[in-house]
């Protein structure tokens, strides 16, 4: 048996091996309420509380994996988004906060075209561990949504989040997760969307000199990068996939690279939609395009 106090220094002083300190505290925190279900003040209000030899192996598998520089969210095999625990693992990108902004506004969207004609349809291309698409299928209860991603093993992720409790209580509906690679064309034979969204890879490769050495070893690159002399490749497949499945009037958004806003807004406007606009995220960074579909 171990004091939970001396754990928690323990794996504080492990993390903060690669983590700045405050950083690291706070991931053993974290790390301990998935483990032991304690809260950070639970060592403070029980000094003599005590942890089992196997939890205490367990967490120090964790603070090692940590103090190495993984993830948080991949040692627990949770990430948080949108109010939810999403599984998540080394074949998906961790959730991004500034995504949830992306789904607030389409999942309005969403809700509006539901509210118009009794049935509502969503399409998130390259979905990873689903994020987008679960968030939009729970919060727009009876809308169906269908996601895409290239990589059958972040499809599997996706199809292991397990939301059926809140799903009999709302009657929200599983997305439908599909193989597809979206550079090759719009795949015509699942209907038409009154929404689209796609929070595809926009980082170029030249910007991997400036990222965290933890992103780089562990999140995966497929989900990630894109070459510096084609950026937008993505956005215009997009576009594509839009301007081909798109209902008239359907809306449309894009997470992006921040450096490229003008850019990415410039193949939606080339591509024909209408009210296309670039849209900041809280750090008041270029973040998002929107667009509407006119024809
Ligand atoms: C930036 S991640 C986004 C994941 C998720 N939508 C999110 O917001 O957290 C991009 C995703 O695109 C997928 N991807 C990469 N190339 C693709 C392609 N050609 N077709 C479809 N998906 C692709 C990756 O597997 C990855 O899951």
């Amino acid at each position: 048996m171990m004091l939970l106090k001396d754990l928690i220094n323990e794996g504080k002083q492990t993390v903060s091996g690669f983590y700045p300190e405050r950083e690291a505290q706070e991931m053993v925190f974290v790390f301990l309420e998935h483990l032991l279900g304690t809260r950070r003040y639970t060592h403070v209000l029980e000094p003599e509380r005590t942890v089992s030899p196997s939890d205490v192996a367990c967490a120090r598998s964790a603070f090692s994996r940590m103090g190495a520089g993984e993830p948080l969210q991949y040692v627990t095999g949770k990430a948080f988004f949108y109010g939810r625990d999403f599984n998540v693992g080394p074949d998906v990108l961790i959730p991004r906060p500034e995504t949830e902004l992306l789904c607030r506004t389409a999942a309005m969207q969403l809700r509006e075209a539901y509210s118009c004609n009794g049935a509502s349809r969503a399409l998130d291309l390259c979905t990873g561990s689903g994020c987008i698409a679960w968030t939009l299928a729970l919060e727009c209860p009876g809308a169906e949504v269908v996601a895409a991603d290239i990589s059958e093993a972040a499809l599997s992720v996706a199809s292991s989040q397990d939301f059926s409790a809140e799903m009999s209580a709302s009657g929200a509906v599983a997305p439908h997760f599909i193989a597809a690679d979206v550079l090759a064309g719009p795949l015509c034979s699942h209907g038409m969307f009154d929404v689209i969204v796609s929070n595809p890879p926009y980082v170029l490769d030249r910007e991997k000199s400036v990222m965290r050495d933890n992103v780089l070893a562990h999140e995966p690159h497929l989900a990630l990068f894109v070459p510096d002399e084609d950026p937008l490749v993505f956005f215009r497949a997009v576009a594509l996939w839009a301007g081909a499945l798109l209902r008239p009037g359907g809306f449309g958004m894009v997470e992006i690279n921040e450096s490229l806003g003008q850019e990415t807004a410039d193949v939606f406007m080339n591509a024909g939609f209408g009210d296309v606009s670039v849209e900041k995220d809280l750090n008041g960074r270029d973040r998002f395009v929107k667009f509407i579909r006119i024809l």
